[in-house]
């Protein structure tokens, strides 16, 4: 195991915290979000817990990330995110949700194309690229009980049965809950560690503020931990989510300017210069609500001419060869990518062990501070 980057608990007063960090096998009660193999393996080597979202991955190539993830990492811990929807189709066939697409919509779809000269797309873009539907997520949960990943964790629903698959291969369960309701099904489905994340966060995110939502989670959580989520970009932060009852955090902007993040260099520079004022909620990604920087694109999507956004799996459909193209073309006032209000915290690009360790130092003095 590479120890090199380790450091010694930031916890020491919570016990709790320290019981986390036992049952993981990290060192510190810091876990990451991340579509970084890098990213995820160089949080993991210093001592947190770095969780790889596979969701737009093929089940192929989560067999094979994953793989390569675990000679990256070495045999710290480490985790993978899947986003298992309810109410999503059966079968991995785009044709019948393409052939409900209204005409409106479509239209709306062309006259952006045409607005800002998006080329025709030259592959299928990332949300294209398959139909989110309960024969891929069979596939996706399978290629994941496969691999040797010691932590799941389920984004946007625990389906009781993978929960249970999970914990029969010695996999720990992780749950992402934007409301109590969603954290008593996580609970009654069986989940190691929930995760209260609030309205701050990037991505998909509820209207129940990280502050309003923690102690919340953690009244009803018993002796289920629970991870504090949405906003932590800081020591104070994370001090704060200790106060609120978390014994720790789960962080995703935190990496987004991460050296070992290949982002584009276009949404870099838009990340560095926004506030958090410059993330907006927007359904035009994916069909449910969803942090990310403003653009044009949220602000086409909020004009009060535009069509209403369409639900889950349509809304990809409709517009994730768009979305692609924006990306390959550099369509620059279009680019956006998901964040949360925590933004006006990327201000340079650091190495993950460089983000890491002054997280750690500023949560240690953070604590400190507060009179006994
Ligand atoms: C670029 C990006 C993509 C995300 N995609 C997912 C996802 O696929 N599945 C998921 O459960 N959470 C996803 N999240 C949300 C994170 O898991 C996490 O809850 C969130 O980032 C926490 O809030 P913060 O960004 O303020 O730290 C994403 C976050 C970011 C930054």
């Amino acid at each position: 195991m590479d120890t090199q980057n380790r450091q010694p608990g930031i916890v020491g007063t919570t016990i709790a915290s320290q019981k986390l960090c036992d049952t993981f096998g990290i060192a510190q009660p810091i876990f990451a979000f991340t579509h970084s193999l890098d990213t995820v393996a160089a949080v993991s080597r210093c001592g947190g817990l770095g969780v790889y979202g596979a969701t737009r991955r093929t089940p192929e190539e989560i067999r094979t990330e994953l793989a390569a993830l675990r000679v990256k990492a070495g045999a710290v811990p480490i985790g993978v995110n899947l986003v298992l929807p309810p109410g999503m189709p059966e079968d991995n066939d785009p044709g019948p949700i393409e052939s409900q697409l209204p005409q409106r919509h479509k239209e709306f779809v062309a006259h952006l194309y045409e607005k800002y000269k998006v080329p025709a797309p030259e592959r299928r873009g990332m949300r294209t690229r398959f139909l989110r539907s309960n024969e891929i997520a069979r596939q996706q949960m399978a290629a994941v009980l496969e691999s040797d990943v010691e932590v799941v964790a389920c984004g946007i629903g625990a389906p009781p049965d993978f929960v249970e698959a999970c914990k029969r291969a010695g996999k720990r369960i992780v749950a992402l809950c934007g409301s109590p309701k969603h954290a008593r099904r996580a609970i009654d489905s069986g989940a190691d560690l929930l995760v209260a994340q609030g309205h701050d966060s990037a991505a998909h995110t509820g209207p129940i503020g990280t502050f309003s939502l923690v102690p919340q989670v953690v009244e009803l959580a018993g002796d289920v931990p629970v991870l504090a989520a949405g906003g932590v970009m800081t020591g104070r932060h994370v001090a704060a989510s200790l106060a609120l009852g978390a014994q720790g955090v789960w962080t995703g902007s935190l990496w987004l300017a991460s050296t070992e993040y290949a982002i584009h260099p276009i949404i870099l520079d838009k990340l560095l210069r926004a506030g958090s004022d410059d993330t907006v909620i927007t359904r035009s990604e994916s069909g449910k609500t969803f942090r990310q920087l403003r653009s044009a694109w949220s602000d086409e999507w909020s004009a009060p001419d535009a069509p209403r956004p369409l639900g889950m799996p349509f809304q990809d459909m409709l517009v994730g060869d768009l979305l692609g193209a924006i990306d390959d073309h550099e369509i620059e006032p279009l680019m956006h990518y998901a964040v949360g209000q925590g933004v006006a915290w990327l201000r340079s690009r650091r190495p993950v062990a460089e983000i890491f360790a002054q997280l750690v130092e500023e949560s240690r003095a953070a604590l400190a501070s507060l009179p006994r």
